[in-house]
């Protein structure tokens, strides 16, 4: 039987997941790697760190699925969007991967604006410059590390970095380069005006195809040290989120998909290239081929539940080492017993800023509403909630596009809580579906292998045969009641702490900046 390996270098570790022809898992694994805070708003990674994460992940799964290497018959790669990885002219890291969560170049995204003009900006790009992109990001190496800046030969995403590791190519693929600010989505190849306006060279940029495309093999020595037969084929796969797409079955108009990961995200499919009007959605190309796909995102979706559960869930945490049981799911039955709506209690999910609907780095996480009645349970379910009400934000954009969800799909660590599942089926009033298989983007980058290796006609085709739904959540008439009160009363609080965000930032960097 063919086998297909898809690799995604995430933001907490490097997951492989090994899967046969027909779609069934043979076997996972996750190499965890550490992020680093230096200032305030800063994330950065050490790509080194991912490369061997990825190998011990190769290894792993490859050992326990007992298969023969030579039955691998495509490697597909997809991770963390937006990252800024510099190569020097000998291939070494010049500087750390300056994080998709990053939110230093507040300065560059204005000038940028600036420069190109907002209306060109987003009829080029499909986006307005956030933060997080890439774009902003090598800028900002211009300005505050010129001797790094001139040392670079290439810039690199994050899972693109890992594919010149494998194969000594140079190549991304037009979802992920979607998200570095400097693709024209409409002709799905990169923007001449934008890079000559910004001043950089095309040549620091990596070839860029469809997801399907190859792009290269494993070399001699990458199969010296994980045991891949020299000679497989490596494709090109896509940014997390496309590929989470394309593992969530959103190929076609009409199916939507709620990601909780760390980052949330309702992701659509869509047959032309349309953008929101105000650039508050992402347009980007989609992996399926000459296709397009509408995306808002929570900046902590399932991170707002690991911070809550770092920072308040001790005593769960020897309990579950005791029992074996889940944190999780130890707060999730916690939470359980608060009633819809935690009575009142709001939790803003913008621990990290924000980005859709309100793209505003300065956004801070909040607890609102809190009275001597809330215990840890009220606490624990309004963040399941705020996360849930951050994302109807993400919908109803999309829905004033005419893009309606007839079947939305969730996935991500998040969906594996069956309480988050219900409350998004309650907050969104919509049928949940969670897929058999749950892998996500590693799984839709293994699909995207699959696909490229010629073992299916196109991406529809392999997803048709290869997804299936596991569990159905209805929504509960007397609780979409609840959370529609809730859900207009969230909505006002952002806009009414917007300047005091931007003051308590202010402050801040005053007193901690860089
Ligand atoms: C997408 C995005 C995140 C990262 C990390 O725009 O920023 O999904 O890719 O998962």
């Amino acid at each position: 039987m063919n086998y297909f390996i898809g690799i995604d270098i995430g933001t907490t570790g490097a997951k492989a997941v090994l899967m046969d022809v027909n779609g069934v898992v043979v076997s996972t694994a996750n190499n965890e790697y550490p992020m680093f805070n230096p200032y305030p708003l800063w994330t950065e990674q050490n790509p080194d760190d991912w490369w061997k994460a990825t190998c011990r992940s190769i290894q792993n799964v490859v050992a326990q699925s007992k298969i023969n290497s030579s039955d691998v018959k495509g490697i597909g790669l997809t991770g963390q969007m937006h990252g800024l990885v510099t190569l020097g002219k000998d291939g070494k890291i010049l500087y750390p991967c300056i994080m998709w969560n990053d939110q230093r170049t507040g300065a560059e995204c204005k000038e940028i604006t600036e420069k190109i003009g907002f209306n060109n900006l987003l009829s080029i790009t499909g986006n307005q410059v956030l933060p997080g992109f890439t774009a902003p990001k090598i800028i900002w190496l211009r300005k505050n590390k010129p001797k790094v800046y001139s040392k670079i030969n290439k810039v690199l995403l994050p899972k693109d970095y890992i594919r010149f590791r494998l194969t000594n190519e140079f190549f991304s693929d037009v979802s992920d380069a979607s998200g570095t600010l400097l693709l024209n989505i409409k002709e799905r190849k990169w923007s001449q005006e934008i890079l000559s306006k910004l001043e950089i060279p095309i040549e620091w940029l990596p070839g860029v195809v469809e997801s399907i495309s190859q792009t290269g093999s494993i070399t001699k020595q990458v199969s010296d040290l994980t045991g891949l037969i020299e000679g497989t084929p490596v494709f090109a796969g896509g940014g997390d989120q496309a590929a989470g797409g394309i593992g969530a079955g959103v190929v076609k108009e009409g199916i939507v998909s709620i990601v909780l990961g760390t980052s949330g995200v309702v992701f659509t499919h869509s047959d032309n290239y349309r953008i929101e009007p105000e650039g508050k959605l992402h347009a980007f190309c989609h992996s399926v081929p000459n296709k397009w796909h509408l995306m808002g995102v929570t900046l902590s979706a399932a991170g707002s539940f690991r911070w809550f559960r770092d920072t308040f869930a001790q005593q769960e945490k020897l309990e579950a080492e005791k029992t074996g049981k889940d944190v999780y799911d130890l707060l999730s039955s916690q939470a359980e017993t608060a009633q819809s709506g935690s009575e009142g209690l709001f939790f803003l999910p913008y621990l990290t800023g924000e980005r859709t609907p309100h793209p505003d780095p300065n956004a801070k996480g909040a607890f609102i509403g809190l009275n001597v009645r809330h215990t840890k349970a009220h606490l624990t379910r309004s963040v399941l909630e705020g996360v849930a009400y951050s994302l109807r934000d993400c919908y109803e954009l999309i829905s004033n596009l005419g893009i309606k969800a007839e079947s939305i799909i969730v996935s991500g660590g998040g969906a594996k809580s069956k309480l988050w599942r219900s409350i998004v089926a309650d907050v969104f009033n919509a049928e949940i579906n969670k897929l058999t298989c749950t892998e996500g983007a590693p799984y839709g980058a293994a699909i995207l292998a699959a696909v490229g290796s010629g073992n299916y006609k196109n991406v529809n085709e392999a997803c048709e045969k290869m997804l299936k739904v596991d569990s159905r959540i209805e929504p509960d008439k007397k609780r979409v009641e609840v959370y529609d009160d809730f859900y207009s009363l969230y909505k006002q609080l952002y806009p009414q702490l917007k300047n005091s965000f931007q003051n308590i930032s202010e402050i801040v960097n005053k007193h901690y900046g860089s």
